[in-house]
């Protein structure tokens, strides 16, 4: 974990949160090289979860919402964490965590009777100081899902079974933010609400959970790290009938990854009676009216960025020098392709390879091309192996002609072998593009 840790910040993936003045628990901020891993995760959840689906619609509600939805939702007096508190050195501890709930893990002090702590963040909205103007940030992103249900199907009019997906952030104050980006403060989730008829549920459960697996396969974690857990009766959240953790082989052990849940009626019913609005769905060939029951994949991006980054870590001997690299799906690697010339103080290499790079993105529109010519060589290569990048393109004295018949070709490096081709820029464009999809 301390070397994963170590190339984020070394690399751009990942910072820890406000470490200009000495953080702030439970938070990370994503650097150049995390933002594209992180937007790349999204996009290859929007293809597998909406985009490449005919009964998916897209939402991205406020954070803020009107409190009576997290009341309505069972949130602002159900969410919460038992909490126990050292009496001699005063730490705060997530009882359930614990292997003795009585005795402080540091200081072996005697603990406080477990107290239930609300995980949700509060906050005022407009001039008001008074408990009136009280709103929390959002504990999950379900919350806006479930509150534009009827707005969805007033503009759209789906049929059942149909569904709602939202990426965005949450907020929860956990008692132990822990593991670098596992359990946050701010986190960022991928949710679907998927609406079915009560008697359909099982069939969708199967569905999703099918797709999840699709999902992590295409991210590249290895099947055998993934695993199902079955969730206890007694340990179900409030709104569950069944739900199945998803949990990943962490460095730090086998966690929970995603959750797929049964949330049946729970919530349309739950803000049916909250406001007051009718939230029944009319069903036009039998004329029937009822409440769609909902099936939940939720998946944290946080802890998918880290089980993707945690399997993709390598090290190996590489031309008689130890490397560090990552190997990621072309799909997800920040940046594709990096171009350089062998040598930054040759003209005539710099124009080529400028030359090359242009080819490249004209041919590549939209791809993460990047420029590097600070340093040897090897070292060039060795900054594109931490960071993921599959080829790398060089343009040597061979592309100038010294060798005739190797003129306009370049190299294209592989990242996992160190194997380098001879190709035009043309197929070396074709090989990256194949690559891509
Ligand atoms: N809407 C259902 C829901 O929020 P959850 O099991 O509480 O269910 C869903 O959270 C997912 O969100 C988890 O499986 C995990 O991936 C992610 N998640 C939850 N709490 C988190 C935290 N404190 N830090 C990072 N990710 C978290």
């Amino acid at each position: 974990m301390e070397k994963l840790v170590s190339l984020c910040k070394r690399r751009g993936f990942i910072f820890p949160g406000s470490e200009l003045y000495g953080g702030l628990a439970g938070t990370y901020d994503y650097g150049p090289m995390g933002v594209l891993l992180k937007e790349n995760i999204e996009q290859l959840w929007l293809e597998h979860f909406r985009n490449g689906r005919d009964d998916m619609y897209g939402v991205d509600a406020a954070i803020l919402m009107n409190p009576k939805v997290w009341e309505a939702s069972g949130h602002v007096s159900g969410f919460a964490d038992p909490l126990v508190i050292c009496e001699t050195c005063g730490r705060r501890f997530r009882a359930d965590q614990l292997e003795d709930p009585t005795a402080c893990p540091e200081c072996r002090g005697k603990l406080s009777e477990p107290k239930l702590f609300n995980m949700m963040f509060a906050t005022k909205a407009g001039a008001s100081e008074d408990d009136s103007a009280t709103v929390y940030l959002r504990p999950e992103t379900a919350g806006g899902i479930f509150a534009n249900y009827k707005n969805v199907v007033d503009a759209i009019h789906p049929k059942l079974p149909f569904g709602i997906a939202q990426i965005g952030k949450a907020f929860r104050n956990e008692i132990a933010p822990r593991d670098f980006i596992f359990r946050l403060r701010e986190l960022s989730q991928m949710e679907v609400e998927y609406f079915v008829k009560p008697s359909a549920w099982e069939a969708a459960f199967e569905m999703w959970r099918e797709t999840m697996h699709a999902y992590a396969a295409a991210l590249g974690l290895p099947q055998e790290s993934v695993h199902e857990l079955e969730v206890r009766a007694d340990e179900l959240a409030h709104y569950s009938k069944r739900t199945i953790d998803f949990e990943f082989d962490y460095p730090f052990g086998r966690r929970e990854l995603w959750g797929l849940a049964y949330r049946t009626d729970f919530d349309l019913s739950a803000h049916q009676t909250g406001s007051g609005v009718a939230l029944e769905y009319l069903d036009e060939e039998t004329n029937e009216k009822f409440i769609p029951h909902v099936i939940e994949p939720s998946l944290g991006v946080d802890r998918t960025v880290l089980a993707v980054l945690a399997s993709a870590y390598r090290e190996d001997e590489l031309g008689g020098e130890t490397r560090t690299y990552l190997v990621l799906s072309p799909k997800l690697a920040p940046v594709k392709a990096m171009v350089s010339p062998l040598l930054k103080n040759k003209s005539e290499l710099v124009a080529k390879a400028r030359e090359a790079r242009a080819a490249l993105r004209a041919a590549l529109p939209g791809t993460q091309i990047a420029w590097d010519d600070n340093g040897n060589i090897g070292k060039r290569y060795r900054r594109q192996d931490e960071i993921g990048t599959p080829f790398c393109v060089t343009i040597d004295f061979d592309t100038l002609g010294e060798k005739p018949e190797f003129k306009d070709t370049v190299t294209l490096r592989h990242r996992d072998t160190g194997e380098q081709e001879r190709l035009t820029v043309a197929e070396a464009a074709e090989r990256i593009r194949a690559a891509l999809t």
